[in-house]
């Protein structure tokens, strides 16, 4: 590896990208982050920067920019293209510009990092799954949406358009393009505004507040931490098979919404009963349609990387998420916060 190794992170600042600058620069190699500060913010990097000073560089500004400009891409020989408009909230209030956003910046990194001749990792989404029913997903499975007129739809669409731009480019020009298809992650500095559900229960929680589940809480859904996320991710791009396909990453432990909201209310220390049902229609609007489950097929990303095996419980992501947002003291925080590992995988 040589002083010019570095590795550019776009959507950098935001919740997954700072963990992965984490994980990047103690692997030796220098990070630089491009992001706009859409939903990214600064406190997100701020003691990443300061603890590695000349190795890890940011730049505020949006990737689309920044793609053309030469200065951002000096010796950048590995992206990793996290940026985009992200949660189902932002999403409804704005489809178009987060098609926009989604689709136009992916094609724009992806070309510089064929001109740089850079490998390049895409954040795709579970959401490209629409409403395929058949668990566990994997990856050559039906993508199956709803209408046009469903706008909820078009997030994952949109992710589905911003991987057949990577594989064509791998496939016609030779672009080492790899796509992951990330299923729900959690971990500190996730924020609640937009959807997300974890650090939303979190929230209520601390507050006093009962959570509110969506529906009935029988959906299910699977939870990785975002430092097991962020650890495959890193390895995958140095995997030379991978350049090309389409992986899985996320957790094959799967939880309905009501257990979720159950273990964050143990977490938390709160009564067991402080939990209250809205119907979706009220929190989205009428017709809003929600896959009922969701579960991975992890076995290509398992085999691609020598193994897959995440070491953060539920549980254990869940009594440091509710340790931090009460600003518990170190001590506490310290035995809180080590990965124990998972239950055999079923
Ligand atoms: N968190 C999840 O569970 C999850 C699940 C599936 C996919 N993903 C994908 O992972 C990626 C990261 O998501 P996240 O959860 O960290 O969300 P996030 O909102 O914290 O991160 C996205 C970052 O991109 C930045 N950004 C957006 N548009 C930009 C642009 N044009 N130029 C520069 N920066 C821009 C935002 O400011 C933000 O920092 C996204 O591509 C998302 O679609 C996340």
């Amino acid at each position: 590896m040589t002083q010019e190794n570095t590795t550019l992170i776009t959507g950098g600042a935001g919740f997954i990208g700072s963990h992965l600058a984490q994980r990047i620069v103690r692997s030796g190699r220098k990070v630089r982050l491009v992001d706009n500060l859409s939903t990214g913010r600064r406190s997100n990097i701020a003691d990443l920067l300061s603890e590695h000073a000349g190795r890890v560089t940011f730049i505020e500004a949006d990737a689309l920019d920044t793609a053309e400009n030469d200065a951002v891409w000096k010796g950048v020989d590995q992206v990793f293209h996290l940026a985009a408009s992200v949660g189902v909230q932002r999403v409804i209030d704005d489809p178009a510009a987060m098609m926009r956003n989604n689709v136009l910046t992916t094609d724009a990194v992806l070309r510089a990092a064929g001109r740089a001749g850079a490998s390049v990792l895409i954040a795709s989404s579970s959401e490209v799954y629409g409403r395929c029913p058949v668990l566990p997903l994997s990856e050559d499975a039906e993508l199956v949406y709803g209408p046009t007129t469903a706008s909820r739809w078009s997030y994952g669409m949109a992710k589905a358009l911003d991987e057949h731009l990577a594989l064509d480019l791998a496939q016609r020009t030779g672009l080492k393009a790899v796509v992951v298809r990330l299923f729900n992650t959690i971990g500190p500095r996730q924020i609640g505004h937009y959807g997300m559900v974890v650090p939303r229960f979190v929230e209520q929680a601390i507050r006093g507040d009962a959570l509110t589940v969506y529906g009935d809480g029988q959906q299910t859904r699977a939870f990785c931490d975002v430092r097991d996320v962020t650890d495959a991710l890193a390895r995958l791009l140095d995997v030379p098979t991978a350049i090309g396909r389409v992986f899985n990453v996320g957790s094959t432990h799967a939880v309905t919404i009501r257990q979720l909201a159950d273990h964050v209310l143990r977490a938390a220390g709160a009564p067991a009963h402080r939990i209250q049902h809205m119907p979706y229609q009220d929190v989205y609007g009428a017709g809003f349609e929600d896959p009922h489950d969701r579960l991975p097929a992890v076995d290509r990303l398992d085999h691609a990387i020598g193994g897959f095996r995440p070491a953060w419980t539920l549980d254990a992501t869940l009594n440091e998420l509710v340790a931090l947002a009460r600003g518990t003291d170190p001590d506490r925080l310290a035995q809180t916060a080590q990965p124990t590992p998972l239950e055999p995988r079923t």
